[in-house]
């Protein structure tokens, strides 16, 4: 492993560590940050070992944003065929669980790519904010879209208005973060709940993602259709006749990932 490398890698048994390596500029997400970023996660997608994925940047800060010296002297059309941030809607579209471990900084594209992850957890140094307004623009990677869906429209309103940053613990009251932790404690409690989640069978897992997203971006009668069908699906894994059978026989299930 490289710390030349923008996007750092580990594996324990079935959870890949991905951790933001850009230490000097507060892991201002760069171009290059996120295609390595995108080319990861695509990579822990397509390996059968990995179940779980827990993204950091590690206990000083998690993210500053999206990198602003990229983007000073860029004009309308280069912005849109660089395509810069339209990519990372590929990290939403990772179909493995994705816990995110956030120290620090969680600020604009920092706080949008938290928001794509699944589970947050956040040590009590995390400030979240969509900042970008200070800079003449407003969020590009969804923060307008996903930050009003979990906190409600009143309160992103204001913070996308004002930039305004907010703490892990408020945050945490207001349903962004799921668990606020000592800085100490931040990565072994996010290595446990993925850990724990590897221990699910990974299929239902990734099916289960799949219709709980789908609860913030379709209609009621859109997701309740997708449910079912993911629900169906997984009775074609090894995995289901293996967890109801387990119930039925009294012991403990052997689940194989397929
Ligand atoms: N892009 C590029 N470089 C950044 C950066 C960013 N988003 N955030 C920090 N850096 C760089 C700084 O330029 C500085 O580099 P130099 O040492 O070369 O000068 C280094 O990281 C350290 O930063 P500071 O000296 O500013 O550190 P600080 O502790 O005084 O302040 C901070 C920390 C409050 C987070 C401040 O750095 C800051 O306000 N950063 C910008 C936050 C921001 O506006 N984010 C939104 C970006 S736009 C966006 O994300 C659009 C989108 O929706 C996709």
């Amino acid at each position: 492993m490289s710390d030349e490398r923008l996007v750092l890698h580990e594996i324990d048994g079935h959870v890949a560590t991905l951790t933001l390596n850009r230490p000097k500029a507060l892991n201002a997400l760069s171009p290059e940050l996120i295609d390595e970023l995108i080319a990861a996660l695509a990579a822990c997608d397509a390996d059968d070992q990995i179940r779980v994925i827990l993204l950091t940047g590690g206990p000083r800060v998690f993210a500053a944003g999206a990198d602003i010296k990229a983007m000073v002297e860029a004009t309308p059309m280069e912005m849109l065929t660089r395509r810069s941030i339209e990519r990372w809607a590929r990290v939403a579209a990772t179909r493995k669980p994705i816990i995110a471990a956030v120290s620090g900084y969680a600020l604009g594209g920092g706080c949008e790519l938290a928001m794509m992850c699944d589970i947050i957890v956040a040590s009590e140094t995390a400030q979240f904010g969509q900042p970008e307004i200070n800079l003449g623009v407003i969020p590009g990677a969804g923060g307008t879209q996903r930050l009003t869906r979990a906190l409600g429209p009143y309160r992103a309103m204001e913070l996308i208005l004002t930039g305004a940053t907010i703490s892990a613990d408020e945050a945490r009251q207001h349903g962004l973060v799921n668990h606020v932790v000592p800085v100490e404690g931040l990565l072994a409690e996010a290595m446990r709940l993925a850990q724990l989640i590897a221990t699910k069978p990974p299929l239902a897992a990734q099916l289960a993602k799949e219709a709980v997203r789908a609860a913030a971006e379709t209609t009621l009668r859109e997701g309740l259709a997708l449910e079912l069908r993911n629900f169906f699906l997984l009775f074609d894994t090894a995995d289901q006749k293996e967890g109801m059978r387990a119930f039925v026989e009294k012991r403990k299930p052997q689940f194989t990932g397929r």
